[in-house]
């Protein structure tokens, strides 16, 4: 399997209004295909309680879900402060503030999750394959978790048969930057987590990681 390529202007497109807006106008365009697999899984799992969403980007998941149970609370946290003016934007535009709340802020960095509340459930959507250091994501995703929560990690998976094909747009660059599931276990083997699950969701390049706490 060919190894992980990471492009430092990957996150290019999540800075700048403009790159912010961009990428949300096309996340909302698919967000229908682009969600699926996950929110099937999430409607299978029925958690109830507060949700963090992890790497929210523009919003658009967070209203999907905010709109289907409107007694549940998400805080959609973002490292780019131009995505969540951009996700800010969304979810007044759909008049869900009472039930999301966008905030700025690193998961990686540890005084900052220090400060926050926990969550009964944790979930992030093509994030993971940006985030520098997996490992302390996970451990402060852990933290955040109520006892008896559960956390759900969705991404793509870099499979050899799209990795070659010479083309550099956004996705293709996230297939070379994707993990391949051996991968993901040994960062979950230096971390606390004992129960999770790796799954490949069809069409073959997609993932869910779920763990418990
Ligand atoms: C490819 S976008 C995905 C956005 C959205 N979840 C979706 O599925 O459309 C990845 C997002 O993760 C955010 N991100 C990357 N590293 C992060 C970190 N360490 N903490 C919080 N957000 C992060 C980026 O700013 C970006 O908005």
């Amino acid at each position: 399997m060919p190894r992980r390529i990471i492009e430092d202007h990957q996150e290019d497109f999540f800075s700048g209004l403009e790159n912010a807006r961009k990428y949300a106008e096309e996340a909302e365009k698919s967000s229908k295909m682009r969600f699926r697999g996950f929110l099937k899984r999430l409607l299978e799992s029925n958690v109830k309680g507060r949700y963090l969403e992890v790497g929210a980007g523009s919003g658009i998941l967070a209203t999907m879900i905010a709109e289907n149970d409107r007694d549940l609370s998400i805080t959609a946290l973002d490292i780019s402060s131009d995505m969540v003016s951009v996700a800010g934007e969304y979810i007044e535009k759909k008049g869900l503030q009472s039930q999301i709340l966008p905030i700025t802020g690193n998961i990686e960095d540890d005084e900052f999750i220090q400060f926050q509340d926990k969550f009964d459930f944790i979930y992030s959507t093509f994030s993971l394959h940006h985030w520098k250091n997996p490992k302390t994501v996970i451990r402060n995703l852990m933290h955040l978790l109520n006892d008896g929560g559960k956390v759900m990690i969705y991404d793509l998976k870099r499979v050899w048969w799209l990795y070659w094909i010479p083309i550099e747009n956004g996705f293709f660059k996230s297939i070379r930057a994707a993990y391949q599931p051996d991968e993901i276990e040994s960062i979950l083997r230096e971390t606390n987590v004992t129960q999770y699950k790796i799954e490949t969701i069809s069409p073959f390049f997609l993932q869910n990681i779920t763990l418990w706490k």
